[in-house]
């Protein structure tokens, strides 16, 4: 996999992509990496990408023209990427999406800075994500998550295969719960205890637990994700008790 950024801060990304699972990967060939810089594609001497709105307002906006420029004559070196843009006011980002994107050949993410992009940019955008509902200084830390997210799943990149699937939001194994809790030695720490069925060795007691955990802790942390986890007629029954506990009648009408 190819990923590309467009950005006014290429050197934002450097570390992140050379750093730990990240770096390893790229070294291994699972992906590769390149960071332009929009200022590459304006043509005035101050290298211009931003200016005032139209109609008024705080801030600037980044022109549309350097853009425009810079995803055509990426995208024009090889297969056609698919390029997504970083806006807060784009669709959530989540572990779906994370799979999804783990398939295509090329991404290219395009980062937005100062207070928006011009309206008429994203015509290139196949896509548009947001990381979550809270406004960043810019689109890089975006795309760098993304860029984490995306590449774990790839073949090869956490080393064991299995890593990856039976986690928190994995579409996978654990159906949409968080994953269980998970503990290492010492068996006895500040006055807790490693619950006793993990010491116990054995297998079927240890499924049991961490299953019933994952509900325990979805239910208590991320109600949200009950409606569509995937549950047994009885956890269901289970899990409509915890969240009434932990949340009090009415919460699911809320
Ligand atoms: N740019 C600024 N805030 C952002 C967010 N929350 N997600 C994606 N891009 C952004």
């Amino acid at each position: 996999m190819l990923i590309e950024t467009l950005s006014v801060f290429p050197a934002m990304f450097e570390p992140v992509m050379s750093t730990s699972i990240l770096g390893r990967a790229r070294q291994a060939g699972i992906f590769d990496f390149k960071a332009y810089d929009l200022r590459d594609w304006t043509h005035d001497r101050h290298r211009t990408v931003d200016d005032e709105p139209y109609g008024g307002g705080q801030g600037m906006l980044m022109k549309a023209p350097p853009i425009f420029e810079a995803v055509r004559s990426i995208a024009s070196q090889g297969p056609r990427p698919h390029v997504v843009f970083f806006t807060p006011c784009g669709a959530p980002f989540d572990q779906r999406t994370a799979e999804r994107l783990s398939h295509e050949e090329r991404l290219l993410f395009v980062c937005g800075r100062y207070e928006g992009i011009d309206e008429r940019a994203y015509a290139l955008a196949d896509e548009r994500l947001s990381i979550g509902d809270y406004v960043l200084t810019g689109g890089e830390l975006a795309a760098m998550v993304v860029t984490d997210a995306v590449v774990r799943l790839l073949p090869g990149a956490l080393g064991d295969e299995m890593s990856s699937v039976d986690e928190s939001f994995a579409t996978g194994e654990t159906g949409g719960l968080l994953e269980y809790a998970q503990y290492t030695r010492p068996a006895a720490f500040e006055g807790a205890e490693v619950p006793e069925v993990l010491l116990s060795g054995d297998h079927a007691k240890v499924d049991a637990w961490r299953r019933a955990n994952a509900i325990e802790r979805t239910c208590r942390w991320r109600p949200d994700l009950i409606p569509t986890a995937r549950l047994s007629e009885s956890e269901r029954g289970r899990a409509a008790e915890l969240v009434e506990r932990y949340h009090g009648p009415g919460y699911s009408e809320a």
